[in-house]
């Protein structure tokens, strides 16, 4: 059973490490943005309401995520376990995660910090060209994550569950770390 937070800035190793343990444990990879991303490629009502957040590089507001993600992890592949990526995102959303974690009687086992210095984050973004990866953009959602995100490392330290990994070295060195930390 396989059951992972993870954290880290924007352009940290979050996507590219959870589905490499996804796919080494074939629990489900739950990256929210990809799931906003997806929305907004179909013009669903949550891809338009969550698109001008996205390119401004702010957080989608609360009550359009938390459902999504009740309904997510209530879907029969996320019964024996999943990965999480890009949520919680913010104290209020921890609390949520918290709430329905004790509801579905799914305790997480990890919270996965990844930490890479800002300047790498902004050269790995840049060099990705995702649309919201333009330098004004990459430095608000780094703002942002400092102001609502970071805080969430001391929400999860005092449980035992935070482990942070250095996310500035090589993708394949990075995965073995998680792994040894997983097994441990
Ligand atoms: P989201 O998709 O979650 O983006 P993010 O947190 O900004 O993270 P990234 O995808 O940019 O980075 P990552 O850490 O996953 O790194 P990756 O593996 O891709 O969110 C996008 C937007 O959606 C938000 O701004 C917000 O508007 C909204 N949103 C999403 N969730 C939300 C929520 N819960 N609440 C409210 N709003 C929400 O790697 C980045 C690049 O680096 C890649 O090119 C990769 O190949 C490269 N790379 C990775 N690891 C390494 C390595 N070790 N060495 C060298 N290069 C590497």
């Amino acid at each position: 059973m396989t059951r992972l937070i993870f954290l880290g800035a924007p352009g940290a190793g979050k996507g590219t490490q959870a589905q490499r343990l996804s796919a080494e444990s074939q629990v489900p990879h739950i990256s929210t943005g990809d799931i906003l991303r997806t929305a907004v490629a179909k013009q669903t009502d949550l891809g338009k309401k969550a698109a001008h957040y996205m390119n401004a590089g702010e957080l989608v507001p609360d009550d359009l995520i938390l459902d999504l993600i009740r309904e997510r992890l209530g879907q029969a592949d996320a019964t024996n376990g999943w990965i999480l990526d890009g949520f919680p995102r913010n104290v209020s959303q921890a609390n949520f995660l918290d709430g329905l974690l004790e509801e579905i009687q799914q305790p997480c086992d990890f919270v996965l910090n990844l930490d890479v210095p800002d300047e790498v984050l902004v050269t790995r973004l840049l060099s990705r060209g995702r649309q919201d990866d333009t330098e004004a953009v990459i430095r608000n959602r780094l703002a942002v994550y400092r102001e609502q995100t970071e805080p969430l490392i001391d929400f999860y330290r005092g449980r035992q569950q935070l482990v942070s990994v250095n996310g500035n070295q090589p993708m394949d060195a990075v995965t073995a770390e998680l792994k040894r930390v997983i097994a441990a």
